[in-house]
């Protein structure tokens, strides 16, 4: 049987220009930056991948199919996990083929067993990372300036059953790291944040990975910085980054040595020449969206209505997510703006609308409880996040604007 491609490859491509242009077709580029302006019709959605120009990725594949080392660490798995420690600025770097598998990892290497206190405003691979892990979600409430898990509220939720920590770096924005370390140091339990939004995000002393027993990264196409899926576990000692680095390789040391019950967690070794290119441009997609971040706040700020976070203090930010709280002065409801930019094409998202602590498989417990959550509640019934990606054009931004005028 011969293979027939179920996808229509365009039929016409002037291939030269396509590589040259970063894999952007020539009639979409406008502006010296490669910067691209979507037609009216089309749709803006809430992000759009960044990429590095496919002629500097070329090379590296052409290196990889003619050494057929595709996977099981080889040289641009070495140089990817070294360039990023590098870039990050941190000792112990393991690569992961996601997110959610580097959470599994780092949540079996901590030892936690039963009850992790956890925030609700999230992605759900948070909590199902929890759960697959055998381990019991306890929902804790937000703080409503950083929308990261609440201190005090953390505190209250702790008793002797509890065995672990599981907060999350939402939107890229740190949580408040000093009081959870106090606190987990005073009850002895291990912290893993969930840094997946966090990716070069620094505080005045450094990378926040450096804080926690493990943080997790995702390098989904979403993400500030992507190879397409991945991700990265950044620990703490030389010992766990062992354990991590053999629990994402099924335990096995040498042909004749399996030391651990691991599974298959590893990046391949085209993900690993795409990050090492990536690398080169990170700088330039986050210059980019604080560009786009600074606008906004401009044009937002008079809007009567709407309502922005404060930008977060002190080093680093990474402008991953723009979100926006529709409250009560301003004249339509949160899901009516989202309805009506729809319209218009514009495709801003409610994160996190549901909670996860109202999901059919967490809303019976008794932390799920509106009562116990309500800043969670609050925020998830007004937030919308607006679009913001490193090429979101200064025509189709003022676009967006126009549309949240009234
Ligand atoms: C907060 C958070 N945690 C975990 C994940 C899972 O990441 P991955 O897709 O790399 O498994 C995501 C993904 O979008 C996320 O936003």
């Amino acid at each position: 049987m011969t293979y027939s491609p179920s996808i229509d490859f365009p039929a016409e491509v002037n291939w030269a220009a396509f590589v040259r242009n970063g894999g952007i077709a020539e009639d979409r580029l406008v502006g010296s930056r490669g910067e691209t302006e979507l037609p009216h019709d089309q749709s803006l959605f809430v992000t759009r991948p960044a990429l590095p120009p496919l002629h500097e990725l070329m090379p590296l594949l052409e290196d990889i199919w003619s050494s057929r080392v595709l996977s099981n660490d080889g040289k641009y798995h070495e140089a990817f996990e070294r360039e990023l420690a590098s870039y990050l600025q941190v000792p112990h770097v393991v690569l992961v083929s996601n997110a959610t598998l580097g959470l599994l990892l780092a949540l079996r290497d901590s030892g936690m067993r039963g009850k992790v206190l956890t925030t609700p405003f999230s992605f759900v691979g948070t909590s199902h990372a929890l759960t697959f892990a055998g381990l019991d979600p306890v929902f804790v409430d937000i703080d409503a300036d950083t929308l990261n898990i609440d201190p005090v509220r953390l505190e209250e939720a702790m008793d002797e059953t509890i065995t672990g920590i599981l907060p999350v770096h939402c939107f890229g924005r740190s949580c408040d790291v000093d009081s959870i370390a106090v606190i987990a140091d005073r009850h002895r339990v291990p912290v893993v944040y969930d840094a997946a939004h966090a990716f070069g995000v620094c505080d005045e002393g450094g990378s926040i990975l450096r804080h926690g027993d493990y943080a997790v990264l995702s390098f989904h196409a979403t993400k500030v910085f992507n190879t397409f899926e991945g991700g990265a576990v950044i620990c703490r000692s030389e010992e766990s980054k062992r354990s991590i680095d053999l629990l994402r390789k099924f335990g096995i040391v040498d042909e004749t040595h399996v030391e651990l019950t691991g599974l298959n967690a590893k990046l391949n070794e085209f993900q690993c020449a795409l990050g090492c290119v990536q690398l080169r441009h990170v700088d330039d997609y986050i210059y980019r969206r604080g560009q786009i971040d600074a606008r906004y706040r401009q044009l937002i700020a008079e809007i009567p209505g709407l309502r922005m976070l404060a930008p977060a203090s002190g080093g680093k930010r990474n402008h991953y997510s723009f979100p926006i709280l529709v409250e009560p002065g301003y004249p339509l409801s949160r899901d009516a703006l989202m309805h009506k930019l729809r319209a218009h094409g514009v495709v801003a998202r409610k994160y996190f609308s549901p909670l996860i602590s109202d999901l059919p498989m967490y809303r019976d417990r008794p932390s799920a409880a509106a009562h116990n959550l309500p800043v969670a509640q609050r925020i998830s019934s007004s937030i919308l996040c607006l679009p913001m990606f490193p090429d979101l054009s200064e025509q189709d931004q003022q676009r967006v604007i126009s549309l949240l005028h009234h």
